[in-house]
Order: C-alpha cells, then sequence, then structure tokens
C-alpha cells in the first residue's frame, strides 16, 4: 500500500502490519466458514445463468489499490453461488470433487510461506512430507517399494507422465509407429495425454467394450495383433478403475496378462475409482490394479480434496526419474537418498502440492478416508436399489463403485430417441428442482442419467432427497406431465 504520509519512502510497501494480516486473514475465514455453514441452502447446480454478469465484470487494469471487504463481497455474495455448488452435498454429478477444510489450511500455509520444493535442497524436510505423502498412497495403493510418485496438477498430467515413461521404455525417439489402447469408455484426456507425448491420434486404438461397460480382452489382444501385423508398435494399454460414464472397472488382472505376455506397459487410470482400494467391501473389484505400471490418482476426487491434485504412480521408480532427470550449471547437484520432485517431474519452480495432501492424510488418517469412502459406496448401492424400483427406470450400470447410470422406458418412448429425450428431460427436471445435481452421458448414441456419489458432504438423509425427487419426476414425464 502506498504510504503517502510526510517522510514516508517513495516506493509502496506491499507488506502488511501484522495486525492488519491477522484482520484480513480472521475476515477470509469468518467469509468462509459462513459459506460451509450454508451449504446445505445452496442450490445444487447453483445458478450459472451469468453471461449478462461475465459481461459485466469485464474491466480494465485497476490503477489504484481496492480494500479487502468490497473484494469478498463480490466473491462471496455475488460470484461464488453463480457456479455447480461443487462441494455441496446434493453434487451427484460428474465425478464430485472436494473441499475439505485441513486441506484449505494447508494451502494457506503453503503460500504463506511459499517455500521452495523444486529441488530437495532448498526445503529437504518439506520436501520429505511430500514424500511421505506419496508413499502413503503407493501403500494405499499396494504397490511395491521402489515405485516413485509425483503430484500433478490432476489426472491428465497425470496420466502424460506416465505416457511419457512407456514412450521412453518401449519406443526411444522411434515415436511414429507407437500404438497405444484404452477402451471406447476410457477417458479423453488419455488421448489427449498421447497427443502431448507425441502420439497422435491414429495411433489410439479405442476397443470395444461388454455389457458392463468394461473393456473386451479378447478385442484388445485382436487389436494388438492386427497392430503388430501392419508393423507398428503397441507399447501401451491404458484401463480404467472406473469409467466417468458408467463407473465401469475394467478386467485388470487379465489386462495386465495380456501386457506381461505382449510386453506392453499397462497404465490403469484411477482418476475416479482408485481410492476404493482402501474400503474392504471395494477392494476386490479393483483386484490387478496393483500390478499395473503406472496408476493414475486423483486426490481431488477420492480423498475429497480441492481441485488442483492429481497424482501418479510408477512402479519402476527409476522409469519416472529417467524421465525428467536433469540438471543446470546453477542448480544444487540433485539428489540420490532424497526424493528431489524436479528429477521426477516436467516441472522446476512449483507450489507445494504434497502439503494439502499431508495434512488431509495427518488429520483425518487412513481410518477417516475408509469411512468415508465405505459409506460412499454404501449410499450408491442403496440409492440404485431405490432408484431401480421405480416404475419406468431400467438400470443400465450397476455401482461396482460409487456410480452408477439408468434410462426412463415407458408405453409411450417407443424410439431411442424418445427414451432418450425423456431421460434427459429427467435429468434436467431432477436437477432444476435444486436439491441435487445429477448429469448424463452418451454411450453408443443411449442417453444415460448418471449418479456419482463422491462429495464427502452427501449423506443418507441427501441420497433420500435424491431417490424422492427421480421417483416424482419420473412419475411426472411418464404420465405426460
Ligand atoms: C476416469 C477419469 N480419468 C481422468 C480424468 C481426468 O482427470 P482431471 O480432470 O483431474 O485432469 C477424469 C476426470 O476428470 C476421470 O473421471
Amino acid at each position: 500500500m502506498t504510504d503517502t504520509s510526510v517522510g514516508a519512502p517513495e516506493y509502496p510497501d506491499l507488506e502488511f502490519a501484522p495486525d492488519v494480516m491477522r484482520a484480513m486473514g480472521h475476515a477470509v475465514v469468518d467469509r468462509s466458514v459462513a459459506h460451509i455453514a450454508a451449504i446445505n441452502d445452496q442450490p445444487a447446480r447453483g445458478d450459472i445463468d451469468a453471461a449478462e454478469l461475465c459481461r459485466a465484470l469485464r474491466e480494465g487494469v485497476p490503477e489504484a489499490p481496492t480494500e479487502l471487504e468490497p473484494l469478498l463481497d463480490l466473491l462471496f455474495e455475488r460470484l461464488i453461488s453463480r457456479s455447480f455448488t461443487t462441494t455441496g452435498p446434493g453434487y451427484l454429478a460428474y465425478i464430485p470433487g472436494g473441499g475439505v477444510y485441513p486441506a484449505a489450511l494447508a494451502d494457506f500455509i503453503a503460500d504463506v510461506t511459499n517455500r521452495y520444493t523444486g529441488v530437495w535442497t532448498a526445503a529437504p524436510a518439506l520436501v520429505q512430507l511430500e514424500a511421505n505423502a506419496l508413499e502413503w498412497l503407493r501403500e494405499w495403493m499396494q504397490f511395491p517399494v521402489g515405485t516413485a510418485g509425483l503430484f500433478t496438477t490432476g489426472g491428465s498430467m497425470a496420466t502424460f507422465n506416465a505416457i511419457l515413461c512407456a514412450r521412453e521404455r518401449y519406443l526411444g525417439t522411434e515415436l511414429r509407429q507407437g500404438t497405444l489402447y484404452t477402451s471406447t469408455q476410457g477417458h479423453h484426456c488419455i488421448a489427449k495425454a498421447a497427443k502431448l507425448a507425441g502420439i497422435f491420434h491414429d495411433r489410439v486404438r479405442t476397443i470395444a467394450v461388454d455389457g458392463d461397460f468394461r473393456m473386451r480382452v479378447d478385442a484388445l489382444a485382436a487389436a494388438i495383433d492386427e497392430d503388430r501385423r501392419r508393423g507398428l508398435r503397441p507399447f501401451l494399454v491404458a484401463s480404467s478403475a472406473g469409467t466417468t460414464n458408467t463407473g465401469a472397472v475394467d478386467p485388470l488382472d487379465a489386462i495386465a496378462d495380456v501386457c506381461a505376455e505382449q510386453g506392453l506397459w499397462h497404465h490403469v487410470d484411477g482418476a475416479y475409482g482408485a481410492f476404493f482400494n482402501l474400503p474392504d467391501a471395494t477392494r476386490p473389484i479393483l483386484h490387478g490394479m496393483s500390478r499395473g505400471d503406472s496408476l493414475t490418482l486423483d486426490p481431488h476426487k477420492g480423498m475429497f480434496l480441492p481441485y488442483g491434485t492429481g497424482a501418479l504412480l510408477v512402479r519402476d521408480g527409476e522409469a519416472l526419474r529417467q524421465v525428467h532427470a536433469a540438471t543446470a550449471g546453477y542448480l544444487p547437484p540433485n539428489q540420490s537418498e532424497f526424493y528431489d520432485p524436479a528429477q521426477y517431474g516436467p516441472e522446476l519452480s512449483r507450489g507445494f502440492p504434497g502439503l494439502r495432501v499431508w495434512m488431509a492424510i495427518k488429520m483425518y488418517g487412513t481410518t477417516g478416508y475408509r469411512g468415508a469412502l465405505a459409506e460412499k459406496r454404501a449410499l450408491a448401492v442403496w440409492a440404485a436399489e431405490q432408484v431401480a424400483g421405480i416404475p419406468g427406470v431400467v438400470i443400465d450400470a450397476a455401482p461396482q463403485l460409487s456410480l452408477f447410470a439408468f434410462h426412463l422406458e415407458g408405453d409411450g418412448l417407443t424410439t431411442l430417441e424418445a427414451r432418450n429425450d425423456a431421460t434427459e428431460r429427467l435429468v434436467e427436471r431432477v436437477t432444476a428442482r435444486g436439491r441435487v445435481m445429477i448429469t448424463g452421458c452418451t454411450v453408443d448414441g443411449r442417453f444415460l442419467a448418471r449418479i456419482c456419489v463422491l462429495s464427502f458432504r452427501t449423506h443418507r438423509a441427501h441420497m433420500e432427497a435424491c431417490v424422492a425427487d427421480v421417483s416424482e419426476v419420473a412419475a411426472a414425464i411418464l404420465s405426460g406431465a
């Protein structure tokens, strides 16, 4: 703030006085906690009719400083509500994220202290916490000692780094002949990540799925054979431990067998599902996941953290290090004993992404996570049973983890188009009621409604509201109302 008093230095001092900082911090915490306390009352989809508002928000770069209070007013009173209520208990759309409070505290500490975690030497003890957090993820996922990890901004970037490892191991500099495989239900970030890694779309195969939306292993083997006959070089299979559309878990063990026989890298996309390795009820469903060469995790989904935290585990940690190891004459020497983040990822300067993971695991413990994930799964199973009993509803995908999909059928709905339209209206009208937000997906021309339980704030009462709303809206649509 510019000090204009007599005798003040000519240049502004950007530091605030301690009592001012404290007051500003309290103001932010007060607003934030009030926001959380009222989250149940927010419509689940928020008010996203905001084009006019966006136009009005455009402004030139400000010359003069603004106080904190009006900025908080703008954010908390006018803008935050104009978005999906992603942290609310009724958010059953897409794959819900999180927003647990310990992560926010960790971010605040990380930002205020702003220590440099790109290289071990600059903040050895803090980097050790990040290394610990990665090791804990490894343990949870039952990957072997020797696995290396990396925190990324999300699942897409984790997958990108996995493809780089496989590419370097199997293709070297001869990228053009390399082919990779995922199912028709594989997340589109796989093709995007492949392209970033120099593997273009004409070398990405999408393998057919079975009636439960899982990759068909016979079709995978046939596609690999076909590519080999054509002189191409299959190098990676990206399987799904929980697809975004229907929550399908591919036959991970059988795919691991194919990869072992064929000498391919097996990458498992566990962005949605991998943390379900914690509860006893769901661990068997993910059997084979821990045989992967690499695994994408999204702590901003299954660990309920705020957006911006993905993670990658690579079984042969050296493979990840070899992809990224680099140094420069101005940097301290690379570490061999300790985890050195820039040697395992593409970034040099970076924030401290591990702190929010470390803090959340310390404050909740494995017990907290195992229990919360078991609850989400139980809620999805219960809700799917209830929804299956609603007249006109046909379940297309029962919950393998915590997501299920369904559509509407009825006497008047004789064509696919009519069923799609009715199901789409169901999603829209349920969401418009405000208590829950659900979304759909299109699979092979069929529109499916889907419900994904993964918000840490979703409990039984919210699922009861969801079932009641689906039931009433389905009845109304089928009766022509
Ligand atoms: C199954 C799956 N894989 C990958 C991704 C991509 O992850 P992110 O959005 O964190 O980049 C997502 C979701 O967004 C997902 O649901």
